[in-house]
């Protein structure tokens, strides 16, 4: 665990020392980015609208990007991030975000008391675990944090739409995308290990798959038909196409938007 903990934090501390407090720390892709930011919204907005007071935790925070969006928007509510690479942590915390508390920590430990939070978030932050084994901690903890009833915005990424995404690019002859060294993405079997942790799978506030369209765009049709040592991401052709096209087209898109419910506990 130890050498691919710092292989994960040596990953970041260049994200740290590259990409700064831009938006594009850890995604380079601006339309993911912002839909990601809307889901995580809209599924807030869901629960806020019945509840004015709560807890939100945000784990792997990075450079507080998503925070600082929270933050202004919620300015009455409370909101903790947790960060293990020191870098980032410290590009979080020169936002001086007024209401937000940041942890340093890592997200397999237990940082955060239990049964606290209303909310919790991850955004492209689990499949930084490359065992199964921890990803399972990783989980059971932030089980142990929410609320009953309490909800998981899961925003991250799965093996089967990468391989639908690779088989249409084999057809083209385009190379197969691997997923990245630092990345061990979930897989659908996870559903089971979530209901034995005690989760239940809600509807999103959009479909789970909601890029897929946009995936299909930007890594099968725009690469087919790039010129070659042309910009790659955020150009205006794919900008146009997910405005002309319907979302949530297939199932191409790695990262899957989930949300999960706490249940109520059996224990007595
Ligand atoms: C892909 S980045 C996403 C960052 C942020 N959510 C965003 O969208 O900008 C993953 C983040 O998770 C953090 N991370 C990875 N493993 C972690 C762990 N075990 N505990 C806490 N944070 C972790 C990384 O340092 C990194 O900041």
């Amino acid at each position: 665990m130890m050498q691919s903990k710092e292989k994960i934090q040596n990953h970041y501390k260049q994200e740290a020392f590259t990409k700064g407090l831009s938006k594009e720390c850890s995604m380079q892709d601006s339309y993911v980015r912002d839909c990601e930011t809307s889901f995580i919204i809209n599924e807030i907005d869901r629960y806020y609208n019945y509840n004015k007071s709560l807890k939100i935790l945000e784990i792997g925070c990075g450079n507080g990007y998503l925070l600082s969006i929270l933050s202004n928007k919620y300015k009455e509510l409370d909101l903790y991030g947790i960060e293990f690479s020191k870098e980032l942590y410290a590009l979080a915390l020169s936002r001086q975000l007024k209401n937000v508390n940041l942890i340093n920590g890592d997200c397999r430990e237990e940082n955060c008391e239990e049964d606290f939070f209303d909310v919790v978030i991850t955004e492209r932050v689990l499949i930084n675990l490359l065992e199964k084994e921890d990803k399972i901690v990783a989980l059971n903890n932030i089980h142990r944090v929410l609320k009953e009833k309490g909800r998981y915005i899961m925003v991250e990424s799965f093996n089967e739409p990468l391989a639908n995404l690779n088989k249409a690019r084999k057809e083209l002859l385009l190379e197969e995308i691997d997923e990245p060294y630092h990345n061990k993405y979930f897989s659908e079997s996870i559903k089971e290990s979530m209901s034995m942790i005690g989760f239940a799978e809600l509807e999103p506030s959009v479909k789970k798959n909601f890029l897929s369209t946009h995936y299909f765009l930007a890594r099968v049709f725009h690469e087919v038909i790039r010129p070659e040592n042309s910009t790659m991401r955020n150009t205006e052709l794919v900008k146009f196409f997910d405005l002309a096209l319907p979302d949530s087209v297939g199932n191409y898109s790695p990262i899957l938007f989930r949300v999960f419910e706490k249940q109520l506990s059996t224990k007595k």
